[in-house]
């Protein structure tokens, strides 16, 4: 089932000069981009963003690393892309997170840390956790008139 997915590429990903090696990432494994633009997020928006985590102790650390400086945003289709988006990313604590996920290779801190010193976790990526989340969350960042439909060669590849 083809199905869409949101990306954030968080402020740390933009500040380190990472989001290119990212999206090629994205690219490489056949994605397709169908909606991107550049967001400075603010307070009010990150709570409608991070509903769920408003009312969690580590709330306060991740609302100033969404805030920090512009986020990219993607929306992104392909065969069961949720779930292949999500093995990519990686777990979300980048101590746990596997080598060849992409918090795994560009990240290593852990939870502790990060609590010892009163910061949100910089795991530098997001993506929607199921279904009904990237419904929601696409819808959230994303205009209809802001999305994009075309051909890349892996919409032959993979019906043909
Ligand atoms: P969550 O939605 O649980 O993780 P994911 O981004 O992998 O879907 O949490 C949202 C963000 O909140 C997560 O990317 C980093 C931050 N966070 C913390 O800073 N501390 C925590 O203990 C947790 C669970 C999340």
């Amino acid at each position: 089932m083809i199905e869409r997915t949101l990306i954030l590429l968080k402020p740390d990903a933009l500040q380190r000069s990472i989001t290119g090696k990212i999206i090629s990432r994205l690219e490489d494994a056949g994605l397709k981009i169908v909606g991107m633009k550049m967001v400075w997020v603010d307070k009010e928006f990150s709570r409608e963003h991070y509903a769920e985590h408003v009312e969690k102790p580590f709330y306060k650390g991740l609302e100033a690393l969404i805030t920090m400086g512009p986020v990219i945003a993607m929306a992104i289709e392909g065969v069961e892309a949720i779930e292949t988006v999500r093995k990519m990313v990686g777990a979300t604590e980048p101590k746990s997170s596997l080598p060849g996920t992409i918090r795994g290779d560009y990240a290593h801190v852990s939870y502790g840390h990060a609590d010892k010193h009163g910061i949100g976790i910089k795991n530098l990526i997001h993506a929607s956790a199921n279904t009904e989340d990237a419904k929601k969350e696409v819808s959230l960042w994303f205009e209809d008139k802001e999305m994009h439909s075309y051909d890349t060669v892996h919409d032959a590849h993979t019906t043909k």
